[in-house]
């Protein structure tokens, strides 16, 4: 008998505020759109976690809130448990996500008109970063040979060489799936050590290693000086509308200047939800995390089959991690303004891979993190979208 998954729960989302939907709210009224864009997931969060947000709520009272020992203990031994990252206090910057913190650890560690190294295509948010403060955008696309993605280490040494101040890694790398492995992080973080390159290390899909494994960039030799850590606990455990990331910084200097930027830029406390979901989140749901990483393995292999079975012309990029697929769609012919209003019209709108920059023409983004009930219909709305002739 098919045993069925306390992920199979379908949640109405229409008319709570979320990002994904109401961006569709045109498309949604019927309650026949599925969103395929926003990286949250429609998956129910861990029993623990909702237990202790109502905890929260029946306190009673939401005052402003600050990292304490629970929350610190809760914190440490997850990232000692699940990344070999031992941390303390004192390399820890709580911001309200990573995006904010892109902007504070630019303005804390470079001037206007420095040199920033991306590898697109991308995560969006670190070009905004980068042109919002008024740095320079370099870019070393990654390499692609048709099938896998590779860092390109020669461009990335002449950036380094050239006077680039700082990369910004993603990594695991949104929208590709790479999960980087200890040789090409290595590789990556002795080029920049080589030439004074700091690394702002984005590792906010850490957990979401569903292949091999993650490494925590900062556990290898000689990086803990160059590299800041920025994880969070809002995509491994749902809880993006929470607004808590914890950042890791091991170099006294650097920690110092991040630090004081964050005091520029006026902001002191955590939110009292997030620290409560948290302290659930990082101490109660081990078991959780590999149920649903589980599931998501089976979200993607319903996939990669149905789309090998039924779609031809599309080719999915296997995702070592994160639960987003990237997908080929150049054999269709289409212009990426067509592409992405074929999926709109069959309302199973996509992020288009124009939006991670280089390299990103021709490809889609496909949000895998839903009940399968639900992927199933997406998927056959897909096969509509790209079968027309
Ligand atoms: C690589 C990457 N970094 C950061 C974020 C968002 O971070 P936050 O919500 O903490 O600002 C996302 C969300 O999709 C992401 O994929």
């Amino acid at each position: 008998m098919k045993r069925t998954s306390s992920f199979d729960v379908l949640t109405d989302r229409r008319n709570t505020g979320s990002c994904k939907w109401e961006a569709y709210a045109h498309l949604t009224k019927d309650g026949d759109c599925i969103p395929l864009t926003v990286a949250d997931m429609e998956l129910p969060i861990a029993e623990p976690i909702k237990a202790a947000l109502v905890a929260a709520a029946q306190h009673g009272i939401c005052g402003y809130t600050q990292v304490d020992e629970l929350y610190l203990n809760a914190l440490t031994g997850f990232m000692k448990r699940h990344h070999g990252l031992e941390i303390t206090e004192k390399n820890l910057i709580c911001t309200s996500g990573i995006v904010p913190a892109f902007g504070i650890v630019l303005r804390a560690l470079t001037q206007k008109g420095d040199g920033i190294i991306v590898q697109p295509p991308v995560y969006t948010p670190f070009f905004d970063a980068i042109r919002a403060n008024e740095r320079v955008i370099l870019e070393n696309p990654l390499l692609f040979d048709g099938k896998e993605y590779r860092m390109d280490y020669a461009g990335l040494e002449e950036l380094c060489k050239s006077g680039a101040k700082l990369l910004m890694l993603c990594s695991p790398h949104n929208p590709v799936g790479r999960v980087w492995t200890r040789e090409e992080l290595q590789m990556t973080g002795d080029i920049c050590k080589k030439y004074g390159v700091v690394i702002l290390c984005d590792e906010i899909h850490n957990d979401m290693a569903l292949e091999s494994t993650h490494t925590a960039l900062a556990t290898l030799p000689g990086m803990k000086d160059i590299v800041i850590t920025c994880t969070a606990m809002s995509k491994t455990f749902n809880l993006a509308g929470l607004m808590l990331s914890n950042i890791f910084i091991f170099n006294e200097d650097m920690y110092k200047k991040v630090d004081r930027q964050l005091g520029l830029d006026g902001s002191h406390c955590i939110p009292y939800f997030g620290r409560a979901a948290s302290i659930a989140a990082f101490s109660e749901c081990d078991g959780w995390i590999e149920e649903l990483k589980d599931y998501l393995r089976g979200n993607f292999e319903l996939c990669y089959n149905y789309i090998a079975e039924n779609m031809p012309n599309l080719e999915c990029i296997r995702a070592e991690g994160t639960y987003l697929l990237w997908v080929n769609c150049k054999k269709l012919g289409l212009s990426d303004k067509e592409l992405l209003k074929r999926f709109e019209e069959e309302k199973v709108p996509v992020n288009p891979g124009t939006m991670f920059g280089t390299g990103g023409s021709g490809f889609v983004r496909i949000n895998v993190a839903m009940p399968r009930e639900s992927l199933m219909i997406a998927l056959e709305k897909i096969k509509k979208a790209v079968n027309v002739k």
